[in-house]
């Protein structure tokens, strides 16, 4: 948890398959399978910070500044998440959502894959 980023990794993955299981549902017209899965995948949210926090804390010293934007845009990643799922329900345009999830996302993987532990192959 501390020293590898498998528990960290384990849970965004799992989040952003929830979270299209949740679009998903949504588009089928499934409102109450969505709203559980919603649910599940805020409780993944907090598995995400927890775990991304933990290796933070514990290996931020390495270079301050770009493990601090790296947590900050994850952050960034889930309200993006949150964003389109509650406009959705509420009929709202996401389109402006979408685009910072695309955004969001393509920055964390980068930031995630540069950054020292686990895979970095970006160097
Ligand atoms: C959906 C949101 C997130 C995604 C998609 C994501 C993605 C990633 C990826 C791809 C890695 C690299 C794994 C590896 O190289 O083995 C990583 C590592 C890491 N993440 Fe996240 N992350 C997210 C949220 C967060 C949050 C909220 C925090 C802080 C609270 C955080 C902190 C970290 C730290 C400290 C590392 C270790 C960096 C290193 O390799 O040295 N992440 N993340």
């Amino acid at each position: 948890m501390f020293d590898n980023t498998h528990a960290h990794i384990t849970t965004w993955v799992i989040a952003i398959i929830l979270f299209f299981v949740a679009v998903g549902l949504h588009n089928a017209g499934k409102k109450k399978g969505m709203k559980v899965v919603h649910m599940i995948l805020r409780l993944f949210y907090l598995l995400i910070i927890l775990t991304g926090a933990l290796l933070f804390w514990k290996h931020q010293g390495i270079n301050p500044a770009l493990y601090g934007i790296k947590g900050l845009v994850g952050i960034w990643v889930i309200g993006m998440f949150e964003m389109v799922l509650v406009r959705m329900n509420k009929g709202k345009s996401t389109k402006m959502f979408w685009i910072q999830l695309i955004i969001a996302l393509i920055i964390v993987l980068y930031l995630g894959l540069r950054l020292p532990l686990g895979l970095n192959f970006l160097g």
